[in-house]
């Protein structure tokens, strides 16, 4: 709720520029070639829109002492289905200067789910990193040793009882899984906490597991959410923002929200 004045604030002029203009969309009674043509896909502007993305603000439980993670959660799902521009409104239209890195951090730790080209294309339209946000974060110089540590301490606390036996269970799709996992992705990506911690990090990727299509993984990383201190509220919070996100990407009704247009 208390991001809400910067809604506000944030609003670009950009936005209500880019609107989709519904009095120009092809009536039923225009010709019969614009008849058959394929409705036009929701422009990305009109899926970041500001109704949505307010709507969206209000589906976390105000009574939770967490920062409302929904502006990353929404961009995720923006940037994991493809819609680069829609994660850049997001970031634009919503996200405080001096939260950007936030919302970068939370597309960067997530790119190894979704992948990284749509990771790139999203944060370059959010434009270029500006004041702290160009600051470097992790340490390039760090030891193996160190990284594999962290990761495998993070891959522990993320699944718990039963860290060791998925751990060994993913080690039999390929020899080198689990040094990919927790040397390269664990320790220096998803173990690096200055920006997002632990239980953000566990929300970013719930995000970027369902605009995925992963609920496999979806459910480990809602359960790990939850040993890192999230309740079930906040974690259904959470789903829903994602899920409701992805609904309107596919251009289906999200309950509750009425349309902008
Ligand atoms: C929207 O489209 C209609 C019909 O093409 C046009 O007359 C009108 O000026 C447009 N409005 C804006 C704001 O572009
Ligand atoms: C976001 O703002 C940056 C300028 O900081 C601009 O370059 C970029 O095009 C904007 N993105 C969108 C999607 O409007
Ligand atoms: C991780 O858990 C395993 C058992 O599953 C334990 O042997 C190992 O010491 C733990 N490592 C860290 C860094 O927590």
């Amino acid at each position: 709720m208390h991001l809400l004045p910067f809604l506000s604030l944030c609003l670009s002029p950009l936005i209500s520029m880019a609107a989709p203009n519904i009095s120009s969309a092809p009536s039923s009674s225009a010709s019969p070639s614009a008849t058959c043509a394929p409705a036009a896909p929701a422009s990305d502007s009109h899926l970041a829109s500001p109704s949505f993305l307010r709507f969206l603000s209000t589906q976390f439980p105000s009574t939770s002492k967490l920062a409302n993670p929904y502006t990353y959660i929404s961009g995720i799902v923006f940037a994991s289905t493809n819609h680069a521009e829609a994660a850049g409104f997001v970031h634009n239209t919503t996200v405080p200067a001096c939260e950007s890195i936030k919302y970068r951090e939370a597309l960067y730790k997530t790119a190894v789910l979704y992948g990284a080209p749509r990771m790139i294309n999203s944060l370059l339209a959010c434009g270029p990193t500006t004041g702290e946000a160009k600051k470097t974060r992790r340490n390039p110089r760090e030891s193996v040793e160190e990284l594999e540590r962290r990761g495998v301490e993070l891959f522990n606390s993320t699944y718990g009882e039963t860290a060791k036996v998925t751990r060994e269970r993913l080690s039999t799709i390929h020899p080198d899984f689990d040094y990919m996992m927790m040397t390269l992705v664990y320790g220096p990506i998803y173990g690096f906490d200055d920006v997002l911690g632990e239980m953000e990090t566990s929300f970013a990727m719930i995000a970027a597991l369902i605009g995925a299509d992963a609920p496999l993984q979806t459910s480990w990383h809602v359960a790990g959410a939850m040993r890192h201190g999230a309740t079930k509220e906040e974690v259904d919070a959470v789903l829903r923002i994602a899920e409701y996100t992805k609904k309107r990407v596919n251009g289906e009704k999200v309950p509750g929200f009425e349309e902008d247009l």
